[in-house]
């Protein structure tokens, strides 16, 4: 099990991050950067994954975080605000890795059907989680494949519940750790 002592300490995307930051300020939206980037970075690496998911875009920080883990790493990006797309564009492209990036448009629910999969490892970032799109992330995910949630704290309770159970399925899912400060979590695809 991880905790925060685990995090690494530098962020080579830190300017990124205070980007989202003063974007969201200046926007009045939900795009909260997460709390670990370096970690997703970090995760990429150990696992060597190459096909990568990420639910919830915001402007980019985080794909950027994704991508930074393995040079051989393609990453599909969804986000429902358009101007958050636009954005999270030009940032993958000034940081030359647009190449390997798909940035989507569109509500996770309905991409997920589009999307080609299996994918090694998926970052779901949205706002508060849906257990919906969790049982739809399940036959996405390789055997053997990551999901990283975020935002269980802002989870309300019965949904929580759902979510618990889909995860609590042994068939399904077994737990990897619980990251920044326990907001997230990582889940092994069985
Ligand atoms: C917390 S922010 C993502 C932060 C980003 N991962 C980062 O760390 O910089 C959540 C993003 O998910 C998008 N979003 C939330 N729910 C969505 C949904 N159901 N479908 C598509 N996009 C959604 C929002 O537009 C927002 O940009």
């Amino acid at each position: 099990m991880m905790d925060d002592t685990d995090l690494p300490a530098d962020d080579p995307y830190a300017a990124q991050r205070e980007g989202t930051e003063r974007h969201r300020k200046a926007h009045g939206c939900g795009a909260f950067p997460f709390g670990s980037g370096p970690l997703l970075t970090e995760l990429v690496t150990e696992t060597g994954a190459t096909k990568l998911l990420e639910l919830g875009t915001a402007i980019g920080y985080t794909a950027c975080c994704l991508l930074a883990g393995n040079p051989k790493a393609m990453l599909d990006t969804v986000d429902g605000d358009a101007g958050h797309v636009r954005l999270a564009r030009q940032a993958l492209s000034q940081q030359k890795l647009g190449g390997r990036a798909r940035v989507h448009h569109g509500q996770f629910i309905d991409m997920l059907a589009k999307l080609r999969g299996p994918f090694d490892l998926v970052f779901y970032d949205g706002f508060a989680p849906e257990t919906d799109v969790v049982i739809g992330l399940h036959d996405v995910i390789r055997p053997g494949g990551l999901l990283i949630c975020a935002n269980l704290n802002l989870m309300g309770r019965r949904e929580y519940r759902r979510l618990r159970d889909e995860f609590d399925d042994t068939d399904r899912w077994q737990p990897h750790s619980l990251v920044d400060e326990d907001k997230a979590i990582i889940m092994i695809r069985v």
